[in-house]
């Protein structure tokens, strides 16, 4: 099969090349999926999972890419609730070969199905930023209709699902991001707009939860302006800062069938709007994956046309 492969960390997604892999086998409780649609995060030549298994053994070449959407070849022994020839979307295993692929092998309690209506592209962008956003603002942040969340980076992939589940389940959204963001984000639904490069933070006065996706000083300000029994929720390493009074709170997105399904519904009734700002073929996709200028959106690799 044709795959993206990376083999020196150094070298990020510079490094990628396309290669002739073999197709995977499934595994006890795996899938096959023949991949038709995959995202990938560009921080993702950054995480260990990238380069290590769990034990922490090299790995490379690797495949990355770790959401997707495609349709299940084969059943490994003890695959429960999916059969050949279905539809599916999720997200892979970390540690494992990735979907910047023809075939991946993943568990299928990772996987959810994708209804008929829903193009694969729109599938393959969903699972790593509508989980993070709907188990930031849930599970981890325990939001409340009527509570007030300041959302970085929310023209972003994660912060624009964030900003449009937070408003449908009555919150008020402060988003934030560079000065060009600013409709973007409003159209995403974000109540007020602070630019980062220009604004004081300071000026937004208290919220009850920060979903943080920058870190670093913002992260650190944004400490300093929740109320008391507030959450700071951030997605990108351990917190640096705490709030005075409140929790501080850091996670990895998990793969969750009954979410992936909450997520999905909501794009196919109009709740939810994806954010994909590019396309390209699996072919053209290390050219896609490495853009000499600033690209607004979700890029996703459609490996069949
Ligand atoms: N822990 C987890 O489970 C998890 C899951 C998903 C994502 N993540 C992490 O979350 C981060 C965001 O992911 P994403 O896919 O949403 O990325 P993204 O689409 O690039 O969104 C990030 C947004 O924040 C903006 N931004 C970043 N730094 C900024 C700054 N200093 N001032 C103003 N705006 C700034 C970006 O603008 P520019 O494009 O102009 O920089 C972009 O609009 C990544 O680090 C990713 O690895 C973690």
């Amino acid at each position: 099969m044709k795959a993206i492969v990376v083999t020196d960390q150094a070298a990020g997604t510079a490094g990628m090349t396309l290669v002739e892999r073999p197709e995977p086998p499934a595994a006890i409780n795996d899938v096959i999926v023949e991949v038709h649609a995959s995202g990938f995060v560009p921080t993702e030549t950054e995480w260990p999972s990238t380069w290590t298994d769990r034990r922490d053994r090299d790995r490379t070449p690797s495949i990355p890419g770790h959401e997707m959407a495609g349709v299940v070849t084969a059943l490994g022994y003890g695959t429960t609730g999916l059969s050949v020839g279905q539809r599916v979307f999720g997200l892979t295993d970390w540690h494992r070969d990735g979907t910047l692929a023809e075939y991946v092998a993943v568990e299928a309690r990772n996987l959810a199905p994708l209804p008929g209506d829903v193009d694969f592209t729109v599938g393959a962008s969903l699972p790593i930023s509508g989980l993070t956003a709907w188990q930031g603002l849930f599970d981890h942040g325990r939001l409340r209709a009527g509570q007030s969340v300041l959302v970085h980076g929310a023209a972003g992939a994660v912060g624009s699902m964030v900003t449009q589940l937070a408003r449908e389940f009555g919150a008020y959204v402060i988003g934030t991001g560079r000065a060009g963001d600013r409709q973007k984000a409003l159209d995403f639904g974000a109540q007020e707009f602070v630019d980062l490069g220009n604004d004081a933070l300071e000026d937004v006065g208290g919220v009850d939860l920060v979903f943080d996706v920058i870190g670093g000083d913002i992260q650190r300000r944004s400490a300093g302006l929740i109320r008391p029994g507030g959450t700071l929720v951030t997605v990108v390493g351990p917190p640096e800062a705490r709030p005075a009074d409140g929790l501080a709170v850091d996670f990895v997105v998990e793969a969750d069938r009954a979410q992936l399904g909450e997520v999905v519904q909501r794009v196919r009734d109009g709740r939810l709007r994806t954010n994909i700002g590019y396309i390209a073929t699996l072919d053209d996709a290390v050219a896609a994956l490495n853009p000499t200028e600033r690209r607004k959106g979700k890029t996703i690799i459609r490996v069949r046309p």
